[in-house]
């Protein structure tokens, strides 16, 4: 054993030293990827490859390089033609904060073991429950990503709605939540999770423009009901993810009340709408949700990942998960607010609130409507010159920055369509100087762009677009 390997380890000065110089590779990472300007967004290589490269870096690569090689080997979402997944460009800020966890690793799961996160934690959800528009009494917590966040909503529903304790009993009754096909996996896998199975997710056919079909609801409850199933929550999706289209949150907020179910609002990718004055509208009724999501990793500026899960109803934060465990919760008849794993699945998270906090101290809503409304703004750009191209073909008009399309030509079958879209997905993947994705809407294969980064262009979209076309008629005449 090396005695000296633990204090090697921990050296302050190399820490420091390391610490400078990993701030200024960033640095640069960062103004050369905010340009844009030669450099690809991505240097794409296979699974396979990618495993030998680190397999030999382990052996024999430099230590020092290392940082280097995770830059050069990763996707760079601060690029502006990063146009793909769901994923911000962080401010770095936001970053350093993450840092500031990493270093201080505060476990969070009960107050002394993060006094100031938790503090934090608890003005930035009551500010946030207010911006919803949430009266009085409303609560929420921070954790660890949208899915998680919508799997406790449902348990916290299941809690609320139901007379039987499932908790201490298990379950009785068949029961059921219902959503529309379109809305994020993740609700489907928390369905089952939860033991409902396939007969418990009752997904709602989508209108023509992919947002629920409200005028389904009440056949769709009334069938489950028929079958013996107990129905105690919907979900509202705030867009959903593949096509980026908001649902009618007020007719849906009406159905819920009618019925008495808990109504459930999956807004991790677009809540943040709340603070865009421009956008506000595409959020109406969502103040009428029991419980909501928004992810900060999304449109709100921050690393990955910060999670919010607000209640109307704040009684609901601290029932979900009644469990006893001495040597870490101890049982209180207060609501002890600041004992953190009382409320969240987590025992141990990051201090996530530490960049809600400092981001919306330091710039205020301003900052997250100038995000919010710069990216709405540039994906009905991007969607009406697709519209005006007889060679692309929009999905759905967008809500939102998520922006869904193909190129077609009247020569070729639809399974040809859906490879060639497939090939140019593939090519622009290969080349990195764009990053989008592809999905399949009913049946289709599409392009799918989502504007997540602010310094992305009209320029830029209108290069991807020229692009697009070259390649798709490349095709079309080969
Ligand atoms: C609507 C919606 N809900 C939930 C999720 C999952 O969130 P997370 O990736 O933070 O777990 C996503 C992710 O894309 C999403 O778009």
């Amino acid at each position: 054993m090396n005695p000296k390997l633990l204090q090697q380890v921990y050296d302050p000065d190399g820490f420091r030293r390391q610490g400078h110089e990993l701030i200024d590779l960033l640095a640069n990472h960062l103004e050369s990827s905010l340009k844009g300007s030669g450099d690809k967004v991505i240097n794409y290589s296979g699974p396979e490859e990618e495993m030998k490269f680190w397999g030999g870096f382990f052996k024999t690569g430099s230590g020092s390089d290392f940082f280097q090689e995770v830059l050069r080997h990763t996707t760079h979402v601060h690029h502006p033609r990063y146009i793909g997944h769901q994923v911000c460009a962080p401010a770095p800020q936001a970053a350093l904060c993450g840092l500031v966890s990493s270093i201080l690793n505060n476990g969070m799961a009960v107050y002394e073991m993060g006094m100031a996160p938790t503090a934090m934690e608890r003005q930035v959800t009551d500010l946030l429950a207010h911006k919803i528009g949430f009266g009085e009494g409303a609560r929420g917590i921070l954790t660890s990503g949208g899915t998680l966040a919508n799997l406790t909503a449902l348990l916290s529903a299941r809690k609320a709605v139901l007379e039987e304790d499932v908790w201490l009993e298990g379950h009785g009754n068949r029961l059921a939540v219902m959503v529309s096909e379109e809305a994020h996996y993740c609700i489907d896998r928390a369905a089952r999770i939860m033991g409902l199975g396939s007969d418990g997710i009752i997904k709602v056919p989508v209108k023509a423009d992919f947002s629920i079909d409200t005028s389904l609801l009440s056949q769709a409850y009334e069938e489950a009901r028929s079958k013996g199933l107990h129905v105690f929550a919907l979900v509202g999706s705030a867009p959903s993810t593949a096509t980026g289209v908001y649902d009618d949150l007020d007719t849906l907020a009406a159905f819920c009340k009618e019925k008495g179910l808990w109504f459930h609002v999956d807004a991790a990718h677009g809540g943040a709408a709340i603070f865009s004055e421009k956008y506000r509208g595409t959020v109406r009724g969502i103040d009428r949700a029991d419980s909501v999501v928004i992810d900060g990793h999304k449109m709100m500026l921050m690393s990955t990942i910060t999670t919010a899960l607000l209640f109307r109803d704040g009684n609901h934060s601290h029932t979900t998960f009644s469990q006893e465990a001495e040597y870490l919760l101890q049982h209180s008849e207060e609501e002890d607010w600041f004992n953190l794993a009382k409320r969240t699945f987590e025992c141990t998270k990051t201090m996530m609130s530490l960049q809600w906090y400092l981001l919306w101290k330091t710039y205020g809503d301003e900052l997250f409507d100038a995000n919010v409304t710069t990216l709405y703004d540039l994906g009905k750009t991007l969607a009406d010159w697709i519209k005006t191209d007889p060679h692309l073909e929009l999905a759905t008009a967008p809500h939102s920055n998520i922006v869904c399309f193909r190129f077609v030509d009247p020569g070729l079958s639809s399974g040809k369509l859906d490879q060639v879209n497939r090939e140019i997905r593939q090519e622009l993947l290969e080349e990195g100087m764009f990053y989008i994705v592809q999905t399949r809407i009913k049946g289709i294969q599409y392009l799918r762009c989502t504007i997540m980064n602010p310094f992305t262009t009209e320029e830029h979209l209108g290069m991807l677009l020229a692009l697009v076309r070259e390649k798709g008629s490349r095709k079309i005449t080969a």
